[in-house]
């Protein structure tokens, strides 16, 4: 895990359809370090989850990435070399990102032989980051199966599975929304915690600012497919320059009555 940053350069995604394209990310250009929460934030539909689709090639149908690049510390990389060896993802709904009829283990295997890892060691390395990871009792875990796992426990396994791969970033996109407040804060912590230990570069996608305000070091803001505001979270928060920046801050200071104070 020797990476520094992770950059991303000109990216744009389009939709193709029978009148024409239409741009869904144009020119995202933005740079992750190793040990820093970017919060990638803005309006649904706004382009954040297509930025990251993008980055790894895994779009849906009928979209495409049709230019920009992702490189690691100056160097250009295709997405097959990012996913799951430089960049791991952690998704929204964990319970999706499971294959129902497999337990824990399979997917541990599965994890394992995709970068090409096996033996004791593997093994221990995969006891290890569960327990970093917050499960107590991998053993246990491994014989489940999803349905038998609640959607913390699920959350934590993917997280797991993300220090498994030694990805030296992660890509969280919204990885608490289906998550009850209390294990929300969890999560949060444990990722904050991870970033610490092990230097880990994180792209956290939300649209909370709550959860900004937590665990970000730096904010990007979108618009319509742009960024339109990068800067440090006490800048976003007590300088924002953008209209959108604003009203996210706004929004969010509503909320907790606290709109007078900023
Ligand atoms: N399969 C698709 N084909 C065409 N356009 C799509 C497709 N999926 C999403 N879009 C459009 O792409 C744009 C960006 O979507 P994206 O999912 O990146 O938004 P987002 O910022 O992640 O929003 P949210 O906060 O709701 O998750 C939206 O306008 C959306 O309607
Ligand atoms: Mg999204």
């Amino acid at each position: 895990m020797t990476a520094h940053a992770l950059t991303i350069e000109g990216l744009r995604v389009e939709a193709i359809h029978p009148h024409g394209r239409t741009a869904l990310v144009d020119g995202v250009s933005l740079t992750l370090h190793a040990g820093e929460v970017l919060a990638l934030v803005g309006a649904s539909g706004s382009g954040k989850s297509m930025t990251c689709a993008a980055c790894l090639d895994v779009l849906p149908p009928g979209t495409r990435r049709v230019a920009g690049s992702v490189a690691i510390d100056g160097n250009v990389r295709t997405a097959f070399e990012l996913r799951g060896r430089q960049v791991a993802s952690i998704l929204q709904n964990p319970r999706t990102a499971f294959n129902p009829v497999r337990s824990m283990r399979e997917h541990v295997g599965e994890s394992l032989r995709a970068i090409g890892r096996r033996g004791a060691d593997a093994r221990a390395e995969v006891t290890q980051a569960m327990r970093d990871a917050g499960l107590d009792d991998p053993e246990r875990v491994l014989g489940l199966f999803p349905f038998e796992m609640s959607g913390g426990m699920l959350q934590r396994m993917m997280i797991a599975l993300a220090l498994v791969s030694r990805a030296p970033f992660i890509f969280a996109d919204e990885p608490t929304t289906d998550l009850d407040l209390i294990v929300q804060r969890e999560i949060l912590d444990l990722l904050d915690r991870l970033k610490g230990e092990r230097g880990l570069g994180i792209l956290l996608v939300t649209h909370d600012m709550g959860v900004v305000a937590r665990l970000a070091d730096r904010v990007a803001v979108m618009e319509h497919g742009r960024i339109i505001e990068t800067g440090g979270v006490m800048e976003i928060f007590h300088a924002p320059q953008h209209a959108v920046t604003r009203s996210l801050v706004a929004a969010h200071l509503s909320l907790y009555g606290l709109e007078d104070v900023a």
